[in-house]
């Protein structure tokens, strides 16, 4: 298996990640346990400043929050002078509870409330990135209340879908996210916004999605934005100065996986702006990026004990984990494949193909299919790696399991940066109506075991 950030194995034959041995972490934190690699996000983050930074022009790297999203990690990403991208009014206050630097937050989503908006506006963050024209309306609206001003990026549907391993144009794109270019809704929404007196345009927004892997796809989008940039200002006078292209540059899972590197990434979106800027006449926007997943999910590991085997003989054999889809919900979700390795035994002899399942009631739970591994005990530890992304963000608590701990890891220390959920936690919500009170129910809360 790929070795990521600063996994090794140690003398003991153990996994290390952020010099941290992954038997004692499970020792002392428990598993299932999501693991941070503190100096694979930041050099991941310093290598996005940098390989954008080599361009002609100004640049801004807004980390988008729905990747990953805890107090601490919004720390970690201020000190590395990146921006952060919000999505809901959690998000927000989690930054602002984390002390995040309002000037440096963006607000993206296809649906905010009134309310998040005027936290948003109360807050006095740097961007509201406007989705349609209704919001555009509310945004207005909740602004002049506050007797304030927001300045906005437009978020505009290009028409490029980008898939996996290849992209596709559409003349008019059926999407929930953004005003369409092909259908000249975009334009409507420029000569709207420059009438409101509670918005300020900047400039424009577009994100054509996740895990791509080629670049051409960025290059079209691009280009189509530009065309746009050049007909908004020919027709409203209208100069867009932020050029905002979203996230989605994919990382490797598997070895089918064969991702663009940063740098590549960078070169191309400022080769695409520049070129593309000349031809048209424009002054180049600045250029800003909202990566996640190339920033966190190759930092992330996912800590399991083993628990339950069952050979099928003829059929297969299936480890059980501790853990499974309400801490990974992708595999169940869009069928995504990982891999894994036994964080315990290193050199633990010949391979044989198990299946790893998850401890949820549905059949639906299996994590991965046809793993060649040592052979497998009660008790031994399996690491999954690549679960930075999209992992913790989407947890749940079904079957009434409790979310994980989460350990940031660096240097041969490890800090906790969330707590694992107690039961306590699951019944913190609850509430038994009086009607259905027992006479007899203890005052506490608590339950004896
Ligand atoms: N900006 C916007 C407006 C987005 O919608 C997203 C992701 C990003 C940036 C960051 O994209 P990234 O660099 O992480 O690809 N839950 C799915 C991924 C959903 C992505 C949603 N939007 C998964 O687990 O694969």
């Amino acid at each position: 298996m790929h070795l990521y950030g600063t996994m090794r194995f140690n003398s003991k034959g153990h996994l290390e990640i952020g010099g941290c041995d992954t038997v004692d972490l499970a020792r002392d934190f428990g598993t299932p346990l999501y693991i941070l690699d503190e100096a694979e996000i930041r050099g991941k983050c310093q290598l996005y400043r940098s390989s954008f930074g080599k361009g002609p022009g100004e640049s801004e790297i807004v980390y988008a929050g729905k990747t990953l999203m805890t107090m601490a990690v919004a720390r970690l990403i201020e000190e590395e002078g990146l921006s952060l991208d919000v999505v809901s009014g959690g998000e927000l206050y989690t930054a602002l509870a984390a002390g995040f630097p309002v000037e440096r937050l963006y607000f993206n989503g296809n649906n905010k409330s009134r309310e998040e908006l005027r936290m948003a506006v109360k807050a006095g963050i740097r961007r509201v990135i406007v989705d349609n024209i209704s919001e555009l309306h509310l945004l207005d609206e909740v602004a002049r209340e506050l007797h304030s001003n927001m300045k906005i990026l437009l978020r505009v549907t290009p028409g490029v879908e980008a898939h996996t391993h290849e992209y596709i144009q559409t003349g008019q794109l059926d999407s929930k996210f953004g005003v369409g270019l092909a259908n000249g809704q975009a334009l409507a929404a420029v000569r709207e916004a420059l009438g409101k007196s509670g918005v300020t345009l900047v400039g424009f927004q577009c994100h054509i999605g996740s895990q791509i892997f080629n670049l051409d796809s960025y290059r079209a989008a691009a280009g189509l934005m530009l065309d746009f940039i050049a007909k908004a200002a020919r027709e409203t006078g209208f100069t867009c100065r932020e050029l905002d292209m979203g996230g989605g540059l994919g990382i490797r899972y598997n070895d089918q996986d064969t991702p663009a590197g940063v740098e590549d990434y960078a070169a191309a979106l400022w080769d695409a702006v520049e070129a593309g800027c000349q031809t048209r006449g424009l002054k180049p926007p600045k250029l800003l990026v909202e990566p996640g997943r190339s920033i966190m999910g190759e930092a992330g590991t996912t800590l399991y004990t083993v628990g339950s085997i069952k050979d099928e003989p003829g059929i297969r054999k299936y480890v059980a984990i501790d853990g499974g889809m309400t801490d990974n919900p992708r595999v169940a979700l869009y069928g995504a494949v990982y891999e894994a390795i036994l964080a315990n035994r290193s050199a633990a002899g010949s391979s044989e193909l198990v299946n790893i399942a998850g401890k949820c009631c549905e059949s639906g739970d299996m994590l991965i299919w046809d793993l060649p591994l040592p052979s497998m005990h009660r008790g031994d530890l399996l690491a999954v790696p690549c679960t930075g992304a999209y992992n913790y963000s989407m947890s749940s608590n079904y079957n009434r399991l409790l979310r994980p701990a989460m350990v940031l890891v660096n240097d041969g220390e490890a800090h906790l940066i969330v707590k694992r959920e107690t039961y306590d936690d699951l019944l913190r919500n609850d509430i038994i109506p009086e009607r259905l009170e027992r006479q007899t129910r203890p005052k506490s809360m608590g339950v004896a075991l």
